[in-house]
């Protein structure tokens, strides 16, 4: 059977490219960021996962706001980037693993999750950009990848708790499949930012650390909330969040923190990194 080693959660922010192909990452502004991954590393290179299962929101790329699913689940042989128009280099493209996709999705469609199921995707720095990160001495990403989207961009958007079901019943999906391989589940997205209307530059620092502690301690604290509270205390970006409680949920009975980091700013975003292992 497949075995789920553990949880990342990052934040995505698509600067995050620019410092990348700019060699940046001793840079003053960008050195206490990348300082935290090498600890991912290394716990990436001992537990040795064979697939990243993506949980991600595509930002405009792939899907657009004329056709908007609320959760979709990637079955193609490989997953294409391309150009969003931020200025920074489209990467190479991923592998996917069709056999596990379309066993989740059945999983999931038989718990009553309604998917949009995609043969063809295009994926957009919320993947492409965390996968380079993880494994950023390969030309191309070293594991074959699931893409999981979660829409975060046009309303009405699914609330917490349905992020948190959705992360548990993945969690299951993956961990009865009936296949030797190790499975790390990826969540990107957030902290707290709003890019956009009055309050752009939003953070909340003390929100924030709550939502990691409580990933750790007691994963459903955050399902209380609503969206709209969720965007009030994160700001209208910052409900990426979502990512992260899905990953999490995915990750059977007891977590333990092996790494953590925050980071205010990079571009707009309170920067978030942590790795969840699981306890038994
Ligand atoms: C920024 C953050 C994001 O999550 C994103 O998708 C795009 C931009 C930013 O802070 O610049
Ligand atoms: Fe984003």
């Amino acid at each position: 059977m497949a075995k789920i080693v553990g949880g990342i959660t990052t934040s995505h922010v698509p600067a995050i490219g620019r410092a990348i192909a700019g060699n940046l990452q001793q840079d003053p502004y960008w050195k206490p960021f990348f300082d935290g991954f090498p600890p991912v590393h290394d716990w990436l290179a001992k537990v040795k996962p064979d697939i990243a299962v993506v949980v991600y929101n595509d930002h405009g790329l792939n899907f657009f706001l004329d056709k908007m699913p609320t959760f979709a689940v990637g079955a193609a042989p490989e997953y294409q980037n391309a150009d969003e128009g931020w200025g920074i280099p489209t990467l190479p493209p991923y592998a996917g693993n069709q056999a596990l996709s379309w066993h989740v999705i059945n999983e999931l469609v038989e718990k009553e999750f309604d998917l949009t199921t995609c043969q063809e995707m295009l994926v957009d720095h919320a993947f492409s950009l965390p996968l380079k990160l993880l494994w950023p001495n390969e030309e191309r990403c070293p594991v074959q990848t699931v893409p999981v989207c979660i829409n975060t961009v046009q309303y009405p958007l699914p609330s917490a708790k349905r992020c948190f079901k959705l992360g548990k019943a993945l969690g299951e999906a993956i961990a009865s499949w009936d296949e030797d391989l190790r499975v790390v589940v990826i969540g990107t997205g957030g902290l707290s930012h709003q890019l956009d209307g009055k309050r752009a530059g939003f953070v909340n620092k003390d929100f924030d650390l709550a939502f990691m502690e409580s990933l750790i301690n007691d994963p459903e604290w955050a399902t209380k909330y609503s969206i709209e509270e969720l965007v009030e205390l994160t700001g209208t970006q910052g409900v990426e969040l979502l990512m992260w409680l899905a990953t999490r949920a995915a990750l059977p009975g007891k977590v333990r923190k092996v790494h953590a980091n925050y980071h205010i700013p990079i571009s707009n975003t309170a920067a978030g990194l942590m790795v969840m292992e699981c306890a038994d």
